[in-house]
Order: structure tokens, then sequence, then C-alpha cells
């Protein structure tokens, strides 16, 4: 478990990412939010620096501009006490593969894979050498399903979890460690922008976007390396490992019908 110093939170304007950024400055860290909404990041920041007494500041960048990514990544690489970089900002497509703008598609590969990537590799050199620090990177319980009409984002996903696996393997020993937390449905602002309507039954079983947190920073105590919060979804991401393909082919297809449905 890191000591409060500095975190890094990115897509913190919005749903987990905000939550993040309370919870830590609850938690006493002074913070670098990061989104592409300034108004939103600018309340805020000084909403938690008036409520906790800690230092906060904003950096707006589109995540898939590589330009935009250079100048986030000299921030992070640039901060003297960075302790906790949480790789969060994120978004989901609602289109098939074939039909859905491949531009698109890459800024997503970008911002799931390259920035979470570029960022860990700025915030390192910094962690290693004062040998604690911790980087989470929001993955998701996607990662460990398929689903036609989530192609790209499943595929991001199962990326970014073993990206952190393997990156933790890696680092044992040094005090740094790396942590994919894999929410499953949470309340957030993720399904608006994909125009769905969040008012009917099926999303008032959604998580909370704290109680998401709370476990990432649980599993971070207990040194858990992929954290899937709430027990459905610990089943969800466990149950394909078990069951024949054509099932959990039938599933996504099911999943992807039970989408197109919702309004
Ligand atoms: N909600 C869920 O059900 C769920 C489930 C599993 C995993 N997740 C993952 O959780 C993470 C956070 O999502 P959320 O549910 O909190 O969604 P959200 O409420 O829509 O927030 C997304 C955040 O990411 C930022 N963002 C998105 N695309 C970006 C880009 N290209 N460049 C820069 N910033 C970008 C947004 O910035 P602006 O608002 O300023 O544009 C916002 O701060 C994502 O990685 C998502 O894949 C969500």
């Amino acid at each position: 478990m890191t000591q409060p110093g500095t975190a890094c939170i990115t897509g913190a304007s919005a749903g987990i990412g905000a939550a993040f950024a309370r919870r830590l400055a609850r938690d006493g860290y002074d913070l670098i939010l990061h989104g592409r909404r300034e108004p939103q990041l600018k309340t805020l920041c000084e909403e938690l620096q008036r409520a906790h007494h800690v230092s906060a500041e904003y950096v707006c960048a589109e995540l898939s501009s590589p330009d935009d990514l250079h100048r986030l990544e000299e921030r992070v690489r640039a901060e003297p006490a960075l302790a906790l970089l949480v790789n969060n900002a994120g978004f989901g497509t609602r289109g098939r593969f074939g039909e859905e703008d491949i531009n698109l598609q890459d800024a997503m590969i970008q911002t799931h894979i390259t920035a979470p990537v570029r960022l860990t590799y700025a915030a390192l050199p910094g962690m290693l050498s004062r040998k604690t620090g911790a980087i989470i990177n929001v993955s998701s319980v996607a990662g460990f399903l398929v689903s036609p009409g989530s192609v790209i984002y499943c595929a991001t996903k199962a990326a970014l979890t073993s990206f952190s696996e393997s990156l933790n393997l890696e680092l044992r020993g040094t005090g740094v460690c790396v942590q994919a937390l894999c929410p499953g449905f949470t309340r957030s602002e993720f399904h608006q922008r994909l125009g769905i309507d969040t008012s009917g039954d099926f999303f008032r079983h959604f998580m909370d976007a704290g109680d998401v947190v709370d476990a990432s920073m649980r599993c971070l105590r207990r040194g858990r390396v992929v954290c899937i919060p709430g027990l459905k979804y610990k089943f969800a991401a466990i149950a394909p490992r078990f069951l024949p393909r054509r099932v959990v082919y039938g599933l996504g297809n099911l999943y992807q019908k039970m989408r197109r449905n919702s309004p």
C-alpha cells in the first residue's frame, strides 16, 4: 500500500475516475486530475481542495492525440512525489466492427492501451527510485468475455489486464505494484454517452462507482493484482474459463441482443 503522496487519475471528470479522486482526496493524496471537459475538472479540483485541504490541479488532454498524451506524460514524469497512477479514461462503442468508424476504434486502442502504457512508462522511473508506488489500470470484466458489438472494447481490456499482470510480476521486489481493476456494470456516464437510456430496471443493478473504488483500494492493501468488484462479476469473469467455448459464444450473442434491444 502506498503512503499518500500525489495521485494522477485519468478520466477524472466523471464516473469511476471522479470517484477515485474523491476517495484519494479523503485519504490525503494531492491530485493531478485528467479529463477533456475543463469545467467539470475545475469544479472537482475546487471542491476537493476546499473539503480535504489537499492540492489539486488538472490537465485537459485527448488521449488519442499523441501531442496531448505527450503533455500528460511530461507532467507525470516531472511529479516528484507520484505515489499512485490510475489509468482510468475509457469509452465504449455500440456498432459492429466492420460498420463502426475505424478512426473511433483506433482512438479506443490509443486511449485503452497506448495511453496507459506510455503513462506507466513515464511514472515508473520516479516510483522505482523512491522504491514505492502503485499503478491501477482500469480494465473491465469485458476483457474476460467475448461480445459482438464490443470487439475492440473486449480486446483492449483483455490486453490491459494482461499488461498489468505481466508488469506486476516484472516489478516484484521493487516496492512498485500494478493492479488491473476489472469492474462490471457501474453507474457513470459511460452508457449515457452511448445514447442508452439508463432509467430502466436493468441499470438499477449496476454497481456504485464509489464501491468499485473502495474494492480497488482494498485489493491494493491486500496485494491482489486482478481486482474484480462484486460477487456476480467475479463469477462472470471466472466462468468462461470452465465453460465450453460454444456456450461462451452463445452468451456473447445473447448479451449483444439485449444491448441492441435496449432503448
Ligand atoms: N461504467 C461501466 O459499466 C464500466 C465497466 C467496466 C469498466 N469500465 C471502465 O471504467 C473506466 C471509466 O469509465 P466510466 O464508467 O467512469 O465512464 P465515464 O463516466 O464516461 O467517464 C469516462 C472518463 O474518461 C474520459 N475519457 C474518455 N475517452 C477519453 C479520451 N479519448 N481522451 C481523454 N479522456 C477520455 C472522460 O473524459 P471527459 O468526460 O472529460 O470527456 C471521462 O473523464 C473506463 O476505462 C471504462 O472502460 C466502465
